[in-house]
């Protein structure tokens, strides 16, 4: 039976150490941290995930504002948005929630933001940075992955770690931040060649590709450690990772719920990053 990492309780305790410091933060200032969320269209996720990091933001402290955009906002009026919260002295923290209507260029938006003002970690400017070891920045879910492991103590260094998928916001910083902890990385994605093989031979697993219980007890080696960034929605509503828990569970070490896992994390992360900003 696996070691089960509490995302919700690992979470609680960060929080309320970040709220903490918030308190001691407006005491010396006269101002607190302030963040601002930007969303554009009706995309329900989005819309849920938003609302989660506005109340988030109350529960510590921070000034918050949500500017919530219809779906024919033009590039012109997003860039002109982000252009007014960059040069806005009550707001330390900008994120543009992706991902955005179509007819926008998430880069375009991307690049616009200050990167001292980055939360997200997604300005290239912060991703050069994660690449190089030298961050103020950390990209919020990978970051929630490290804090996760170093509060369970389980310490990457010298294992063999797998990530599997390779996104911008996930498996590539991921991968990054696995390696500057010492580990030895693998990265996996739809074309590497026996997905099961090489994830057998990992002692910790980090699967984010958002495949519903994709991860079965095949992939697995026995005593690993396997973390679920997955979060995917099952035909009956309920939510689910990318790991197949019920098989899993008996093999792994430790292993993280969905939900419960890193999820909450991802957004205590986000806090984390604009209280540095404020900084
Ligand atoms: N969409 C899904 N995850 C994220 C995230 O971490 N940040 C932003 N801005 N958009 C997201």
């Amino acid at each position: 039976m696996a070691k089960l990492i509490d995302g919700k309780l690992i979470s609680a305790q960060i929080r309320s150490e970040i709220k903490e410091e918030t308190n001691v933060f407006i005491k010396s200032h006269g101002y607190a941290p302030g963040l601002a969320v930007v969303i554009v269209g009706e995309n329900p996720a989005s819309q849920v995930y938003v609302r989660n990091k506005a109340r988030a933001c109350e529960e510590v402290g921070f000034y918050s504002e949500v500017h919530a955009l219809p779906t024919e906002t033009t590039q012109e009026e997003l860039n002109a948005l982000v252009d007014r919260l960059n040069a806005d002295d009550k707001i330390h923290g900008i994120l543009v929630q992706l991902p955005l209507p179509k007819h926008l260029d998430e880069t375009e938006v991307l690049l616009r933001i200050d990167p001292n003002k980055d939360v997200d970690a997604f300005h290239p400017y912060n991703v050069g940075n994660i690449m190089i070891g030298n961050y103020k920045f950390l990209p919020c879910t990978p970051a929630g992955v490290m804090a996760l492991l170093e509060r369970s103590g389980i310490d990457p260094a010298g294992k063999n770690c797998v990530v599997i998928g390779r996104s911008n916001i996930v498996g590539k910083p991921m991968a990054m931040l696995l390696l500057h902890a010492n580990g030895t990385v693998t990265v996996c994605h739809s074309k590497t060649k026996d997905l099961a093989a090489v994830c057998r031979e990992a002692d910790i697993l980090v699967v984010a590709i958002g495949r519903a219980d994709f991860v079965g007890a095949d992939m697995v080696k026995p005593g690993a450690v396997v973390i679920d960034v997955g979060m995917n929605r099952r035909a009956d509503g309920k939510l689910t990772g990318d790991v197949n828990f019920s098989e899993v569970e008996p093999i792994a070490s430790a292993i993280t719920p969905v939900p419960g896992g890193v999820g909450p994390m991802t957004i205590t992360m986000l806090l984390k990053n604009t209280l540095t900003a404020a900084k």
